[in-house]
């Protein structure tokens, strides 16, 4: 199949390009590179050792993704686009509905006039907001405590309408839980501008020395040992998760957790991360950051049964992986 991969320049969309790709599907990239830099499109190539069509544009301007639709005939479109900032997102809330509720309409309106029947959406464990864990697919959705949320919540509902009216369209709605590691290749990762706000990149930066000490936000949390506990999976896990969505998608809206059902708290994964790589973290524990859940983690059973998938990495390989990109990683 011919993929649209919009974000695909960025962390987990360069790695869906590459799953694709081993998978046998030609990939056209549509990003603006406003979260990643244009290197990361010849590095997907280096890895796949396959060419991909690069389209430097912003998947909110019509002329230029209708355009994209006219070149090629597109199978299927994976919309990654978008921002994360959850902090940036309280700041700047216009910015963020613009961006992440604007692109998945232009997108889809361009599926419809082109009869591009195939769409995967990128969406995220915090529209549970703080539910009883196992987050299950089928739980009502709690208010999002930012814009970056009430983005994807939104964004979620607005496909599900579409869907509902065109009975050719199939729709699968992807939660991630926490993504973390990298490509074992190490030329593909998670680069963030500036200080880090997850956890992974943070403490591989305080490994490098390029950040003094991991800050621990809480240590009174109602968990194994207090600190805060999130169901981290490898970022190639997730990438393969989309290649099953894309390849089992059957018509109407499907929604998939994609995470691994475990829970590992703030201070196992620094000692898995010691563990694995032989480097002491240094941390201290300071307060609670606000808007932050004691628990998430996925009940993973849905992918499982109806799209074959599972996650196979544990922690230690994205300890592994997301260091040995850190260190090869120069800005
Ligand atoms: P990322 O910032 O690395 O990648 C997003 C890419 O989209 C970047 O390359 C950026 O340049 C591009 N982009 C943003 N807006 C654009 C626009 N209007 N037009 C064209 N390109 C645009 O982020 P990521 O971690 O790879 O996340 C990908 C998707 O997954 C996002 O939608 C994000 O909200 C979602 N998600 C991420 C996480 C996470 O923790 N990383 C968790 C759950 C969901
Ligand atoms: C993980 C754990 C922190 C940094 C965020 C978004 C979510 C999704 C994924 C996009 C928590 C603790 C962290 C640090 C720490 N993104 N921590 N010190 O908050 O689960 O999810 O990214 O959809 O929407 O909210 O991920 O990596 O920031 O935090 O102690 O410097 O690590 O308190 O328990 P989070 P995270």
């Amino acid at each position: 199949m011919n993929i649209l991969v919009t974000g695909g320049a960025g962390y987990i969309g360069s790695h869906t390009c590459i799953a694709l790709m081993e998978a046998g599907h030609s990939v056209i990239i549509a990003d603006n590179l406003c979260n990643s830099k244009r290197e990361n499109i010849e590095k997907i190539m280096d890895v796949a050792g396959k060419e991909v069509t690069f389209y430097e544009i912003n998947v909110t301007d019509v002329e230029a993704v209708d355009a994209i639709f006219k070149n090629y005939k597109i199978d299927g479109v994976v919309h990654f686009a978008g921002l994360k900032a959850v902090g940036e997102s309280i700041e700047k809330p216009l910015k963020y509905y613009y961006n992440n509720i604007v692109s998945t309409m232009v997108l889809t309106k361009a599926c419809k006039k082109y009869g591009v029947n195939r769409f995967v959406f990128s969406s995220s464990a915090t529209v549970y907001g703080n539910n009883k864990v196992p987050f299950v697919e089928t739980m009502d959705l709690l208010p999002a405590t930012n814009p970056y949320g009430e983005t994807k919540v939104m964004s979620e509902q607005i496909l599900t309408d579409i869907a509902n009216v065109n009975p050719t369209l199939s729709v699968s709605i992807l939660r991630y839980f926490n993504p973390a590691g990298a490509h074992e290749s190490g030329l593909i990762g998670e680069a963030p501008n500036g200080i880090p706000n997850n956890l992974m990149p943070y403490v591989t930066q305080v490994a490098k020395g390029k950040l003094e000490k991991l800050r621990v936000f809480g240590n009174d949390y109602p968990t194994i040992d207090g600190t805060g506990i999130r169901d981290y999976i490898h970022v190639v896990d997730l990438a393969e998760g989309h290649v099953a969505a894309l390849e089992n998608l059957t018509e109407g809206v499907h929604i998939y957790n994609l995470g691994t059902g475990k829970g590992t708290s703030v201070l196992e994964l620094v000692r898995a991360f010691e563990e694995a790589n032989g480097i002491e973290v240094p941390y201290e524990i300071v307060d609670r950051r606000p808007g932050d859940i004691a628990s998430c983690y996925a009940d993973a059973s849905k992918a499982k049964r109806e799209l074959g998938w599972t996650a196979k990495r544990d922690i230690i390989a994205m300890c592994w992986d997301s260091w040995r990109f850190e260190k090869n990683y120069k800005e």
